[in-house]
């Protein structure tokens, strides 16, 4: 059986790191992993979570997506310049009021979530169509289905992430190529506590005093108590994220968190769009307590959430 190529973008911390290792250790050997950072310099957690797989399931090599000759420089360096599977993941969030917010940084949020899958893509696609064999597999997030109170950029570039792949999907089907979303709600990683942090310092004396108060004593307050209560692990997304690349038949979007799909689904039962946008502004600004014990019970079903991880659609298993 030939190993299928597996590149990832991201690979020094978090979900890019766990899925690298994960995908490395498969039983079946059933992979050849290029797990990728922009820095080779924080490549030392991966070294350790890749173990013996290093040199032989798994290689380490850097590209960083916003630079297209280091995305192309990779891509030539591999056998033939194969990827069978490429699994865009490098990503950052920004959170805050807008009006505190520079262009400059949102557009590095753009450069990264959004173009850097772009040129990925370009880089990779050609390829794929000719050899009529591939999957783009993304890890987008809640947030590209649905906008969240002082995400407004990290969700605009999500949403632009799924639009893409919306739209190139349709195209892809003609080559027998494969496109899929994975949407995970909050997972515990670097990228929860840098948010965090960044947020805490943001120079909010641009802000009026409603909203400062708003950032600070409502979302920033229960930032944490969001990602204790409904959180997953980089390890859950990984285990997702395998058992879509090893399906016959991957969907085209997958969430993570049965925990967050009441909030989701309401995107899709009002064609108007209030209903969603109705229903955080009560549970925020008129139920909060109601939203607090929420998150309390939640806790407490939190176990059944990992016991119903099953995928309709796996034929494999
Ligand atoms: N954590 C969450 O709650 C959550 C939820 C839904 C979706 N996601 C998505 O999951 C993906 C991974 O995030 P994470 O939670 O694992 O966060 P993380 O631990 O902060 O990892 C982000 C990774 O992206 C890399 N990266 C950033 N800019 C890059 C660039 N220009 N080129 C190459 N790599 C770059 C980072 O590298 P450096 O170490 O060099 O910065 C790091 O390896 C992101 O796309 C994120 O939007 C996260």
């Amino acid at each position: 059986m030939t190993q299928k190529v597996v590149l990832i973008t991201g690979c020094s911390s978090g979900i890019g790191l766990s899925l690298a290792a994960r995908i490395a250790k498969d039983e079946k050997k059933r992979f050849m992993v290029y797990a990728t950072m922009r820095n080779l310099s924080k490549g030392e957690a991966l070294v350790k979570a890749a173990g013996r797989t290093l040199g032989r399931t798994l290689e380490i090599k850097q590209l960083d997506v916003c630079d297209e000759d280091s995305i192309r420089a990779c891509v030539d360096s591999l056998p033939d310049r194969r990827v069978d599977i490429l699994i865009s993941n490098a990503g950052m969030g920004l959170i805050g009021p807008i009006e505190c917010q520079s262009i400059g940084e949102m557009k590095t949020v753009m450069d990264t979530n959004f173009f850097g899958l772009v040129r990925l893509v370009k880089e990779i696609l050609p390829d794929m169509k000719r050899r009529k064999r591939g999957h783009i597999v993304v890890i987008s997030s809640v947030m590209g289905i649905q906008g969240i109170l002082f995400n407004d950029i990290y969700a605009a570039s999500k949403f632009a992430v799924e639009g893409f792949c919306e739209s190139l999907a349709v195209q892809a089907l003609r080559f027998q190529l494969n496109i899929s979303l994975i949407e995970p709600g909050p997972v515990i990683t670097e990228f929860e506590r840098k948010v965090y942090e960044e947020g805490l310092k943001t120079d909010l004396s641009k802000a009026d005093e409603v909203t400062a108060d708003m950032f600070t004593n409502i979302y920033l307050k229960n930032y944490k108590q969001i990602f204790e209560t409904l959180g997953q692990t980089a390890d859950d997304i990984a285990e997702h994220t395998l058992k879509i690349i090893t399906m016959d038949n991957p969907p085209f979007r997958h969430q993570t968190n049965t925990l967050y799909t009441p909030m989701t689904t309401l995107k899709y039962a009002d064609p108007n769009g209030d209903l969603p946008i109705d229903t955080f502004y009560k549970m925020v600004f008129e139920h909060d307590k109601i939203f607090n014990a929420s998150l309390n019970f939640l806790k407490l079903l939190r176990w059944r959430s990992r016991k119903s991880f099953t995928l309709e659609k796996d034929n494999n298993n």
